[in-house]
């Protein structure tokens, strides 16, 4: 997308939420940054000033202006936990939920995540692609400009390369920047389950030819595990995070997302970029994560479409000092909404966290999971111009207003996207 070297001053906000600043902890009363009535100036794609607004008009005389009609402008939001490249949805598994049956039962009957994954073998790189733009588009329409994308339906070297590739693609065919994660451990596939012989099996594929043909295609920045009781154990995740080091992958970890198994305490061990879900995380575990800077990734949209009555303890996590992000794990089966202003209530109203630490968590602290450290999620000088402006009169009122279509423009690398 050209670049516009045009400087461009955002005026007339009622609030601009900067999310810059430290990003650990609780971070005491403005954790958002608020700047009541601030403006925004942009050129070249990037942030070139933030403060008042008579002020950058009058060190900025001759910009264009765009005027943000007393709505809120935020950074774009930074999605980084997403399943968004799959197939079918899975519907009938929701009225499965609804009539009592658990999301690992359903599992055990042929459904979930394996139901996906005879879906997604079946179709092309092609195919994948096409159903994956309208969802990025929603995605999009719901104020996210860079996503993370998880491979994890394939579970053959052939199957989880094409899933990789489409997320390549995707990446160049629509505005959100796309970060990829390699999945291959997401579940035992059909043919490496009856024993436990053949789950060592498929670990060592994972290990010896996965990892390998991924990371000589330069198809993925990060290497994921489903660690969890049934699933993957802490030595199979294990073996897998580290042949994923190994060869270049930094590690994440889906951990203690419904009953604890020590995730948390593998993913600060393993100097993991993240720890997600934590549903279940014990007192060790979040002593580790806030110890180690592994950034603990909650998905309570997952859990409220579960069903389930707890949720991680994030109050626990800010106050021991863990950076904590949220994500929307956008995926068929637990969790079927691309909407992160969803998530933020969920956030506030289920996990205790302050709408301005659910701001922050949904901006800066997803580009701390994501390891990118280019000022993406905050509206700092330098940062890449990615913006949302919402139709609200404070930057509280986003999560307040629980997935109300409010998000009245985006822009991405200072260009009109929504
Ligand atoms: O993060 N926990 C494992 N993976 C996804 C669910 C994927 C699916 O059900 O298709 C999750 O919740
Ligand atoms: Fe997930």
């Amino acid at each position: 997308m050209p670049v516009s070297a045009t400087t461009v001053v955002f005026t007339g906000a009622a609030e601009v939420a900067l999310c810059s600043g430290p990003c650990r902890g609780g971070e005491g009363a403005d954790p958002a940054a608020v700047v009541p009535g601030g403006a925004v100036a942009v050129a070249g794609g990037r942030i070139v000033a933030v403060g008042e607004q008579s002020e950058l008009l009058a060190t900025h005389p001759q910009a264009e202006r765009i005027d943000c009609a007393g709505g809120v402008l935020t950074p774009g939001l930074v999605d980084s936990h997403t399943h968004a490249v799959f197939g079918r949805w899975r519907t009938e598994e929701y009225a499965l939920r609804c009539a009592g049956v658990p999301y690992m039962e359903i599992a055990r009957r042929g459904g979930g995540i394996n139901a996906s994954v005879r879906d997604l073998r079946a179709r092309s790189e092609d195919e994948l692609v096409e159903l994956a733009l309208p969802r990025l588009a929603e995605m999009l329409a719901c104020g996210t400009t860079t996503a993370e994308v998880k491979s994890g339906y394939g579970l053959t070297t052939e199957d989880e390369l094409k899933t990789l590739r489409a997320i390549r693609r995707l990446g160049a065919l629509q505005p959100i920047d796309l970060v990829a994660t390699f999945l291959g451990g997401h579940e035992f596939p059909p043919e490496h389950r009856s024993t436990p012989e053949e789950r060592e099996r498929y670990v060592d594929l994972l290990c010896t030819e996965m990892i390998p043909a991924v990371a000589a295609e330069g198809l993925a920045r990060f290497c994921d595990v489903f660690m969890e009781p049934g699933v993957f154990d802490r030595a199979q995740t294990e073996r897998v995070l580290r042949a994923g080091l190994d060869h270049g992958l930094r590690p994440k970890l889906h951990a203690d997302e419904l009953e604890g198994s020590g995730g948390a305490e593998l993913a600060a061990e393993l100097g993991a970029a993240s720890a997600d879900h934590l549903g279940d995380v014990s007192a060790d575990g979040i002593r580790a994560l806030a110890a180690s800077g592994t950034v603990a990734t909650l998905l309570p949209g997952t859990l409220f479409f579960l069903g389930r009555p707890r949720f991680a303890p994030a109050r626990a996590l800010l106050d021991a000092g863990a950076t904590v992000a949220i994500a929307t794990d956008f995926n068929p089966g637990s969790c079927p909404s691309p909407n992160l202003q969803f998530t933020m209530t969920a956030a506030c109203s289920r996990m205790g966290m302050s709408p301005a630490e659910s701001l922050r968590a949904a901006t800066a602290g997803g580009a701390a999971a994501l390891e990118l450290a280019d000022g993406r999620g905050t509206l700092a000088v330098g940062a890449p111009a990615d913006l949302v402006l919402w139709r609200a009169s404070a930057a509280g009122e986003i999560p307040y207003r629980l997935a109300a279509p409010i998000v009245a423009g985006v822009w991405k690398g200072g260009e009109r996207v929504v």
